[in-house]
């Protein structure tokens, strides 16, 4: 598959850890941590070459000048229900960066998403890191974009955990500026628009609620 923009970061860990959010028998408390910890490899692979920004810190050698991340030029944007530990997972690494959310849900009958909430900061100039765990249609990442473009952010990239060929290409096209990392990309989708193999719906398999 060739899609410049989007990087798969498939390696042994991450492929036993998919592995373990396709199990049944995975608990909401371990499908979250999981989805957290695959969240962690993802936002370290997105932000390999980002330039760093001198800081004074307070050593115990004295005052130094070191090298950090500039937190306040990021924002995670976390997609509702399911990208919810993803941007927990984010702001424990780096503490500093400011959230926003956007309540946005699929309607399963028209496979349409519908945006019901939007909590955003100020995204003008600002790097903006979207997160959710899947990638389905591509319709919820491409409305996501869509809004956080309006607010004017000075680049944009996608963290997903699992997501389907169709929904890649969709956004690619769409959004060619915008890079995917995501840490599985399966099959295809069925006739429901459900990821194949997939791992069922993420929302459901965090917050135990029926499917
Ligand atoms: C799922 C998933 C994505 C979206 C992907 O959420 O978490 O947000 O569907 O599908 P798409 O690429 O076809 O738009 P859902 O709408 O089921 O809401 P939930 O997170 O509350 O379960």
């Amino acid at each position: 598959m060739d899609f410049p923009m989007i990087k798969e970061l498939s390696n042994p860990i991450i492929k036993t850890l998919i592995s373990s959010l396709r199990d049944k028998q995975t608990d909401a408390l371990r499908f979250r941590h999981i989805v957290k910890e695959i969240t962690r490899l993802l936002l370290n692979e997105a932000l390999s070459n980002t330039e760093l920004i001198s800081q004074s810190v307070d050593t115990w050698r004295g005052e130094e000048v070191h090298k950090v991340l500039d937190e306040q030029n990021l924002i995670v944007v976390t997609v509702l229900r399911a990208g919810m530990p993803m941007l927990e997972s984010v702001m424990e690494m780096l503490p500093n960066i400011t959230g926003g959310f956007l309540a946005i849900k699929r309607d399963e009958s028209t496979h349409k998403s519908v945006l019901y909430y939007d909590r955003l900061p100020d995204c003008k100039g600002k790097k903006v890191i979207i997160v959710d765990v899947m990638l389905a249609t591509g319709g919820s990442l491409c409305d996501a974009i869509k809004i956080v473009k309006e607010k004017e952010a000075s680049e944009i990239i996608s963290l997903n955990i699992i997501g389907a060929p169709e929904g890649l290409k969709s956004v690619q096209e769409s959004y060619p500026e915008v890079d995917i990392f995501i840490s599985q990309i399966d099959e295809k989708l069925n006739e429901n628009k459900f990821i194949i193999p997939g791992l069922g719906d993420a929302g459901d398999r965090e917050y135990n609620t029926p499917e």
